[in-house]
């Protein structure tokens, strides 16, 4: 070989190393669900006299699998969505529906879905749940719509029309029923406009009405915007993005609490004579059985504990989940998002207790939906949820009481008073280098600590953990120290690199000096000592210190392939040799075995061992019988304007 071509390669192996060090985190992905306009969701009769949909005597059991009715809107194809962008959100949205199918049970239907017409200036006259029909102070509008999505007049019911009277024996009855959606459980209007769009946001959804009997959303729209999507090149992105917010849809919103019923039924909060949940400051809230506001006295920051005031969801399945997840018989609730203002707060999982949950609020590396959320549908009271589909949640496994309920910074100064390891945190100030590299918790990606200075912002006291850590002391500015991922807290961690997410197979770089293999069955391995490749042509020392392998674990034992070949690790922490030939090339290094629960903590039948911590965490028994309390009495005739949430949704009761 000509010393011209051994440049080039030279030339090609520098400038890969280069590029790594540059490698920077996507930005995190803001959920926007939160900033929706709010809206009264309207809440429809379902009438129980379609023959074939008619409830049995046990009608009342969650006897249906649930059936999702996509409706796209015209808007869809006229709002600005490329028609290969259309294309790929309608496998996209098959997919969701197919995936939530799959996972959810509901009471049956009672009828095909006829939904509200909406009333002019948004003033309706409210009457008790089982009324037929929800009447308009003055009249309906001539369209109804589900945020963005226009609804077909198919699928609305008769207006009752009563032109500024309160006596709604007078009201006018106009038009007729639709025939509604039969044979399905929940209704999705897609739509495609830049309506809502925030910079960056790829997706929204929300639910627009709810069914009367238990107050199950049945109607929604998932909006997908034009400006972002279409540009925006990672469908596996946008799918994860919209399953999230669909979810919001289903289930998973602070709207929605308030609403949730008991299991028999009931509902969780306490109800009004209209079947409204307590309204407080204009919003409705959930009571304390669902939502609950308590002070965790013993936050420790780098100026000594403090008292912070966190929002938990308290509901009897989620506790379950919390308990066994972080083997704490004590906790009292699962907190929820506390930052990152009205888009995020009260309607995700806080992104400190469970990082890579997809219900929080902030997208990165390897969303899963965990038992977390599908405890909290359950919880809702409308579905029945099948577990054995849930994914594995890595973060906070096992971490223990302390864990939850203080800050990372106490857990941190706990656990090394203890000597032991500090995990899932840590305290490395780091600059992203390809030395400082790490595998983040779930080796679902190489990563490094995200401590850093935050410059010109000093971080708010609750929120600063550090006096010192493993490379910096007091000459630090430890008012600017921080994760960074605010919204997780400001607790610093290895996070993984979106470049560097071991299962995608599009990450697998051109130049493969560090033989890595991206793709199905690979995780993050870290290295020992430094690395080399070498050709006949000449030879480059690579400093990386994690990298992507395959994987495979056989009776507790692991072996890592390298470009073909096998290495059978003896135990966990032993530093394994690499010396082979590929291609032509020498590779020569070495790698860290990790244990069989670290990297195989999904296949319980090759490594018992994640069976035993990933499996039922047994947890002493707790004796938490939920008392629900039951909405009777009669309806007091009663008439009153309100406001709720900031919106210009005005009721009259009566
Ligand atoms: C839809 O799901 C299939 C099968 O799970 C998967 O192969 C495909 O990539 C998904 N499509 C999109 C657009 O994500
Ligand atoms: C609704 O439709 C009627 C008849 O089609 C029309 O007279 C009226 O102006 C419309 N109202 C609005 C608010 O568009
Ligand atoms: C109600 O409808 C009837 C006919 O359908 C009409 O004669 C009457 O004026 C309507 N009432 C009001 C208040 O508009
Ligand atoms: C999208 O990604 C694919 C594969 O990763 C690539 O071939 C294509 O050029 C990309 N398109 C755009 C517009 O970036
Ligand atoms: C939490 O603490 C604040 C003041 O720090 C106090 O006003 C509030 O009542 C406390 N809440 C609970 C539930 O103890
Ligand atoms: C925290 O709350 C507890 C009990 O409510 C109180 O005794 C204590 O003084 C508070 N601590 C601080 C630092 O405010
Ligand atoms: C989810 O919960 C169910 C029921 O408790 C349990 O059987 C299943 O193993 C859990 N799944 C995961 C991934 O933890
Ligand atoms: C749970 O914690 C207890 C002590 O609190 C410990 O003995 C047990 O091993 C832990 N279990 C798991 C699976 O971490
Ligand atoms: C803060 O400034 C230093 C020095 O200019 C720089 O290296 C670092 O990247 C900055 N940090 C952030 C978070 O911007
Ligand atoms: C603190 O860190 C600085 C710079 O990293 C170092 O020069 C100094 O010696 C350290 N001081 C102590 C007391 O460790
Ligand atoms: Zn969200």
């Amino acid at each position: 070989m000509s010393s011209r071509s051994l440049l080039c390669l030279l030339v090609a192996l520098l400038s890969l190393v280069f590029l790594s060090t540059a490698i920077k985190n996507r930005e995190p992905y803001k959920c926007s669900h939160g900033s929706l306009p709010k809206h009264e969701i309207p809440r429809v009769h379902l009438a129980d006299s379609d023959p074939i949909t008619k409830r049995s005597v046990t009608g009342e059991n969650f006897n249906q699998r649930f059936r999702i009715y996509v409706s796209y809107d015209d808007n869809f194809q006229t709002g600005g969505l490329t028609p290969l962008v259309q294309q790929s959100i309608r496998t996209i949205i098959n997919n969701i529906t197919s995936f939530y199918e799959s996972v959810l049970t509901v009471r049956r239907t009672p009828s095909p879905i006829r939904l509200d017409q909406a009333c002019t200036a948004n003033l309706e006259i409210l009457v008790p749940p089982g009324t037929p029909l929800r009447p308009c102070y003055y009249q309906c509008t001539n369209v109804t719509k589900c945020l963005t999505a226009t609804i077909p007049p198919e699928h609305l019911l008769r207006c009752a029309q009563c032109y500024g009277s309160l006596d709604i024996s007078n009201c006018n009855i106009t038009g007729t029923d639709g025939p509604g959606v039969s044979n399905t459980d929940f209704v999705l209007y897609v739509t495609g406009v830049e309506e809502n769009c925030g910079e960056g946001t790829i997706a929204y959804a929300t639910s627009c009405q709810m069914e009367d009997q238990y107050d199950r959303p049945i109607a929604g729209v998932a909006n997908f915007c034009p400006s972002v999507v279409n540009v925006f090149n990672d469908t596996d992105f946008i799918e994860a993005v919209a399953k999230h917010e669909i979810l919001h849809a289903l289930g998973f919103s602070s709207n929605l609490f308030p609403w949730f019923r008991f299991e028999d039924g009931s509902p969780r909060t306490e109800r009004d004579a209209f079947g409204r949940p307590s309204i407080v400051n204009g919003a409705y809230v959930a009571d304390e059985n669902t939502v609950k506001v308590v002070n965790y006295t013993n936050w420790e920051t780098r100026n000594g504990p403090i008292n912070k005031t966190v929002s938990l969801m308290v509901t009897p399945n989620v506790v379950d989940v919390g308990r066994r997840h972080f083997n704490c018989s004590t906790l009292e609730g699962v907190q929820l998002e506390d930052q990152g203002g009205p888009a995020t707060i009260a309607t995700h999982w806080e992104k400190r207790v469970v990082e890579n949950e997809a219900m929080t609020g902030y997208i990165t590396v390897n969303p899963v939906f965990s038992n977390f959320t599908f405890a909290l549908l359950e919880d809702s009271g409308w579905y029945k949820v099948d577990r054995s589909k849930a994914s594995i949640l890595v973060w906070g496994r096992g971490d223990g009481c302390g864990y939850t309920a203080g800050s990372c910074g106490g857990y941190i100064s706990s656990k090394q008073q203890q000597s032991q390891p500090i995990a899932p945190f840590c305290d490395y100030l780091n600059h992203p280098d390809v030395t400082q590299y790490s595998c983040n918790v779930d080796r679902s990606a190489v990563g490094y600590c995200n401590l850093q200075i935050y410059n010109n912002t000093i971080i708010p006291a609750e929120y600063q953990y550090f006096n010192s850590g493993a490379n910096f002391n007091r000459s630090a500015p430890l008012d600017n120290l921080g994760g960074f991922q605010f919204v997780a807290d400001y607790c610093s961690y290895i996070e993984g690199s979106s470049q560097y997410v071991c299962s995608d197979p599009t990450n697998q770089p051109a130049t493969n000096s560090l033989a890595q293999t991206y793709g199905t069955g690979s995780r993050c391995i870290e290295h020992s000592g430094t690395w080399q490749v070498t050709t006949n042509t000449g030879s480059l020392t690579l400093q990386n210190t994690a990298g992507c392998y395959q994987y495979t674990c056989s009776n507790s034992v692991v072996t890592v392939t390298i470009l073909g070949q096998s290495y059978t690790c003896s135990y966990p922490g032993q530093v394994m040799e690499v010396d082979q030939m590929t291609n032509g090339n020498r590779y020569t290094g070495a790698i860290v075995c990790p244990s069989c629960v670290e990297i195989c903590y999904d296949d319980f039948e090759n490594c018992p061992e994640a069976a035993k911590l990933y499996g039922e965490i047994a947890i002493p028994p707790t004796t938490s019988t939920p008392t629900g309390p039951n909405s009777a009495g009669s309806v007091l005739p009663m008439i009153g304007l309100l406001l709720v949430a900031a919106t210009s949704v005005l009721f009259i009761n009566f």
